[in-house]
């Protein structure tokens, strides 16, 4: 389903909507983060990509609650950005054979999803104030925060080491 369907009518429709887009955004990262921890070499990348997946999975009970909260049906809507995202994702990394490059283009793929994750969670969070769900807004905010975290982990870790291992 494309972006701007008739149903979405009012500004409401269109938070309803945007929060059924990272709810399917956030169960196809579960799905493809497992894949990410198997192919990373490096330790901390490794089990930085564990804690992840065990965050998205909370993100995504903050979600359930969210919807409850607001009450609408929990559900998702096909996201074609996030899927072209991991598709890249796990095409670059099926063509990467050198262990430490590799770890250094599962960084760039991650940081991809992250910042996807970003822009979301930052107009959702807008839009529930703006709304007058301070209550949405709040559980949607401690999402938008771990992916913030989790993005400039990645950073520090290519910048820092890496990267440069990778060079
Ligand atoms: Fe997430
Ligand atoms: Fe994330």
């Amino acid at each position: 389903m494309g972006f701007f369907t008739r149903d979405i009518k009012t500004m409401d429709d269109l938070f309803v909507h945007m929060l059924r887009d990272i709810y399917y955004a956030e169960n196809q990262i579960v799905k493809a983060l497992p894949s990410m921890v198997s192919k990373a070499t490096d330790p901390q990348l490794k089990s930085g990509f564990e804690t992840h997946l065990k965050e998205t999975k909370n993100q995504i009970v903050r979600l359930e609650q969210v919807f409850k909260l607001h009450g609408v049906d929990i559900s998702g809507v096909t996201c074609p950005a996030i899927d072209g995202i991991l598709k890249e994702a796990d095409e670059v990394a099926g063509e990467v054979d050198d262990k430490a490059v590799l770890d250094a283009a599962l960084i760039a793929a991650a940081q991809a999803v992250e910042h996807y994750e970003i822009t979301r969670y930052g107009t959702l969070v807008a839009w529930a104030k703006q709304l007058g769900r301070n209550d949405c807004a709040s559980l949607l905010q401690q999402n938008l925060d771990e992916e913030k975290a989790t993005d400039s982990k990645l950073n520090t870790m290519a910048e820092s080491r890496l990267n440069r291992r990778a060079a």
